[in-house]
C-alpha cells in the first residue's frame, strides 16, 4: 500500500445495535460498537483494508497466534467535546508503540496511514457509540495477530490488524488495595515487559487471582531478580508522591512506556513539581509510609487513567495511605487530563487529535 490517502471501503451493518445500549450499565469491554476496521498483511504488503460490521472472525485452528502468541495490542479512548467534536488522545503515540511491540515480537509493522485512517474512519462511522457523561468514553482497541496457517515455530508471514471499540464507564469504581508481589514476576530484563504483548497480560492472571482471593484488587510487581524494586501495578504504571516529589520507576526492558504515564509526568513538570524517574525499592516505600512521607500512590493507564491506591500490603501487613486529598496531585492531574481529552482546556502539547 502506498503512502497516499487510503480509500477504505465501508460495509455498513444493516441493523445497528445502538438502540439496545444502556449507557448506565457499561461493564468494561463487554459491549462492542457496530463496526470494526480490518486490514490484512501478506506477501510483504498491507492490503484489503476495510470496515465491516463487528462480527466473529473465521480463522484456521492452525493460525500461529493461537499457538505461539504473536499477538500485541493498544488501548486509547475517544471522547466527544462539549461542541460535538470527536477527539482522540495522542493516537500517534499508540501507533508508534504498536510498532515497537511489533518489532520486538518479529511481526509486520502497521504504517501510520493504515492505523490513523482506519481509526478516523471507524470513529466517524461509530461516533454515536461515544457515551456522554463524566467518566465515560469509547475505548478503542487496536490489535495485531499472526495468521499463518502453520504450526511450525517461526515468525508468521501474514497478519491481521483490527480495531474494535467498546463504550465504557470507569475502569475501577473504588480506590485500590494492592499487594507487593515477591514470588511471581511480570517482566524480566531482556524480555517483553516494555511492549504491549498479550502474553504479558495472560501471565499476570494467575498471580492476580491469588491476590484477589486474599482481598486485594491488584498486585505491585517487583523486579524478577531480587523482588526489591517496584515496577508496575496490575496493568498500570505506578507513581508515588513522597514529600513534594513525584516518583516513578524509570523506563527500561520491564516497564511499559505508558502514554498516560508520560502525560502525567509532563503535566507535573509543567506545574513545576519535582519529578524523579528512577528505581524505587519496596523498603523506600515502606519507610516513607511509616514516616508519614508517602502522601499519594496511584496507577496510571489508558483504561483506568488515574487509579488511586489506599492500601499497600507487604509481607502480611497492610499499610494504609493518607485519606485521599481532593486537592492532591492525583486528583488535579486526573481532572486536567480529562479536561484536555474533552477539549475543555488549552492543549499546550497538541495531544488531542480531532477525528471530526
Ligand atoms: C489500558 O490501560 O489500555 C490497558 O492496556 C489495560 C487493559 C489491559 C485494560
Amino acid at each position: 500500500m502506498s503512502n497516499a490517502t487510503l480509500s477504505i471501503p465501508v460495509h455498513k451493518t444493516t441493523q445497528s445495535r445502538l438502540p439496545g445500549l444502556d449507557i448506565n450499565n457499561l461493564p468494561f469491554g463487554k459491549v462492542f460498537s457496530d463496526h470494526m476496521f480490518v486490514a490484512d498483511y501478506a506477501d510483504g504488503v498491507w492490503h484489503r483494508a476495510e470496515i465491516v460490521p463487528y462480527a466473529p472472525l473465521s480463522m484456521s485452528p492452525a493460525s500461529s497466534v493461537m499457538h505461539y502468541g504473536q499477538s500485541i495490542f493498544e488501548g486509547m479512548k475517544a471522547h466527544r467535546s462539549d461542541n460535538g467534536d470527536v477527539l482522540l488522545f495522542r493516537p500517534l503515540e499508540n501507533q508508534k508503540r504498536l510498532n515497537r511491540s511489533a518489532h520486538r515480537m518479529a511481526m509486520a509493522e502497521v504504517p501510520e496511514e493504515i492505523f490513523m485512517e482506519g481509526l478516523d474512519e471507524l470513529l466517524r462511522l461509530d461516533q454515536n457509540w461515544i457515551p456522554g457523561g463524566d467518566g465515560r468514553s469509547l475505548y478503542v482497541r487496536p490489535f495485531l495477530i499472526a495468521t499463518d496457517d502453520y504450526i511450525g515455530v517461526k515468525a508468521s508471514d501474514t497478519y491481521k490488524f483490527i480495531i474494535i471499540t467498546t463504550p465504557v464507564g470507569a475502569y475501577y469504581d473504588h480506590p485500590l488495595r494492592v499487594r507487593v508481589e515477591k514470588k511471581f514476576f511480570r517482566a524480566v530484563e531482556g524480555g517483553v515487559g516494555y511492549v504491549k504483548a498479550s502474553g504479558n497480560y495472560g501471565r499476570s492472571l494467575y498471580p492476580s487471582a491469588l491476590a484477589k482471593h486474599e482481598g486485594y484488587d491488584q498486585l505491585i510487581w517487583t523486579d524478577a531478580r531480587d523482588h526489591k524494586y517496584v515496577e508496575e501495578s496490575g496493568t498500570m504504571n505506578l507513581m508515588f508522591v513522597i514529600g513534594d516529589t513525584l516518583i516513578t520507576p524509570q523506563l527500561g526492558d520491564t516497564i511499559l512506556a505508558g502514554i498516560t504515564r508520560d502525560s502525567v509526568l509532563t503535566l507535573a513538570r509543567d506545574w513545576g513539581m519535582k519529578v524523579e524517574e528512577r528505581k524505587i525499592s519496596v523498603d523506600e516505600i515502606v519507610d516513607a509510609l511509616q514516616q508519614g512521607l508517602l502522601v499519594e500512590a496511584f496507577g496510571t493507564g489508558t483504561a483506568a487513567t488515574i487509579a488511586t491506591i489506599t492500601t499497600i500490603g507487604y509481607e502480611g501487613k497492610d499499610y494504609d495511605l493518607p485519606q485521599i486529598n481532593e486537592n492532591g496531585f492525583a486528583r488535579r492531574v486526573n481532572k486536567a487530563l480529562d479536561n484536555i481529552r474533552r477539549g475543555r482546556i488549552e492543549d499546550p502539547h497538541n495531544w488531542v487529535h480531532r477525528v471530526c
